[in-house]
């Protein structure tokens, strides 16, 4: 294969390298294309556009492949726990025995914030979203721990932050449940793993034992893993943006949080389940809700259906499938949603309109209905995506951060006035 593509523009031939990934993607490099024709290219939406390159995760939207440095999804999803996972995305390597116990030792005793982060909960106005709360508080985070203000200390500095900020992402989540609910917090507990810290920091009440069930510790394992990373996405694509300025871990996370918030991206899980509840309460007619969602002049979309890059199956989807029929049927939960979702994806994939549109159930159409089944409200699922994601957010930071890659910066087309004479007020 030729290492160069030509380009000829206005009459003039460029000559641009290519860069080939391990896994025979093919990237034109045009760092110096303005340098020579003045031209920038133009790609609203990013549709075709690689930002960087990246050794943290590799995703086939044709094929379905949705690979951690190498690791298929369905292996770590079945074979791993979710610190395991969340230390392969940042260090690139599965821990070793012993590094593991290190690093989930570390993170075991990093779960207490400051008594002060109770404070700031006061001033929310009850029912306020908590995704709105946790942007907030993850960026108040630079206030308690002023070292990561500068992401440049070095690595044993940047290593503590991130530790830090993994261990009390879980408690921040639970603090935000509680307080929401009116209930007081409950302190993490160093004998419990992550998952399960999380749950009973969560699910726990203080006049109650809280007994962990199995079957909700695995399934939240799961689906923590299977939230991990996914490349080049709108919020990991904030995190580096906004990383790139410099701006420290915790302020580049959540702006990443608030990137995730939108209906478009991981807020979708709400509005599954929102939107399942709508078309249960008219009747449960799956089919109304096709047809809406095929009008252009009906605002409707499908919720958890359609997706940017996979253009076949989501393979996460595939998983999250299976685990909701399972914690259902363990829990004994009956819920009707799940019917209605179930003739919803049936009715969709024989549509012509979504078949030649290559719109498949993405993630969030079943993990919403599996939340639920475990107790969560609806308002805190884009909460439980953001938990999952932490760790590929922080490795794509990291990576980005050791790479020393340059501040991003896109160009723009200018399609606005020329140059024009200012007319004074009295004048217009
Ligand atoms: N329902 C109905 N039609 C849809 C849907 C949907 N959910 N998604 C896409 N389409 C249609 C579009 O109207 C468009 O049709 P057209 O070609 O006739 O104009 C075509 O499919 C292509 O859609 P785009 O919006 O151009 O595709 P894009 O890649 O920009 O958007 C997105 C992808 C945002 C995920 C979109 O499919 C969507 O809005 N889905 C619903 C929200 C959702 O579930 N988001 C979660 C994504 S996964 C995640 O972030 C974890």
């Amino acid at each position: 294969m030729s290492e160069t593509a030509k380009l000829n523009i206005q009459g003039s031939e460029v000559e641009l390298p290519l860069v080939i990934g391990t896994e025979q993607e093919v990237g034109i490099d045009i760092a110096a294309l303005r340098a020579s024709t003045k031209a920038v290219t133009l790609d609203v939406g990013y549709k075709n556009t690689g930002s960087t390159t990246s050794a943290i995760t590799f995703l086939d939207g044709e094929q379905g492949i949705l690979r951690h440095r190498g690791y298929s999804i369905e292996e770590l999803a079945d074979k791993a726990d979710f610190l395991e996972v969340a230390y392969l995305l940042i260090n690139g390597e599965l821990p070793t025995k012993e590094t593991y116990t290190q690093w989930d030792d570390d993170i075991r005793h990093h779960t207490l914030v400051n008594g002060d982060i109770e404070n700031i909960f006061n001033a929310w106005p009850t029912g306020s979203h908590p995704m709105g709360q946790l942007i907030a508080m993850i960026s108040s985070l630079s206030s308690f721990y002023p070292e990561s203000l500068n992401p440049n200390l070095g690595d044993d500095a940047r290593d503590r932050t991130i530790r830090r900020l993994l261990a009390k992402m879980p408690t921040i989540c639970a603090m935000i449940h509680k307080k929401r609910s009116g209930h007081p917090i409950i302190y993490p507990k160093n004998n419990l793993n992550y998952v399960e810290n999380y749950l009973n920091m969560t699910f726990k009440n203080v006049t109650e034992d809280y007994d962990l069930d199995p079957v909700v510790v695995n399934a939240m394992n799961k689906l923590l893993i299977l939230h991990a990373d996914h490349e080049q996405n709108c919020s990991a694509s904030t995190v580096r943006l906004v990383g790139s300025s410099h701006a420290n871990l915790y302020a580049s996370i959540s702006a990443g949080i608030a990137a995730l918030w939108g209906p478009l991206h991981g807020g979708a899980n709400q509005k599954v389940i929102e939107m399942l509840e709508a078309i249960k309460a008219d009747g449960g007619n799956a089919k109304k809700y096709l047809d809406k969602a095929k009008d252009k002049n009906d605002p409707f979309r499908l919720m958890g259906f359609g997706h940017r890059v996979y253009k076949n199956f989501d393979p996460r989807a595939k998983i999250i499938k299976k685990s909701a029929d399972d914690v259902l049927n363990k829990l004994g939960v009956n819920d009707p949603t799940l019917e209605i979702a179930k003739q919803l994806e049936e009715a969709a994939l024989s549509d012509p309109y979504f078949i030649e549109r290559k719109l498949f159930p993405n993630v969030d159409f079943y993990s919403g209905i599996i939340y639920r089944a475990m107790g969560f409200p609806v308002e805190m699922f884009t909460v439980l995506f953001a938990l999952g994601r932490l760790p590929g957010w922080i490795s794509q930071w990291k990576e980005m951060m050791e790479h020393r890659q340059p501040i991003g910066r896109p160009r723009q087309i200018y399609t606005g006035p020329v140059q024009r004479p200012f007319i004074n007020l009295e004048d217009r």
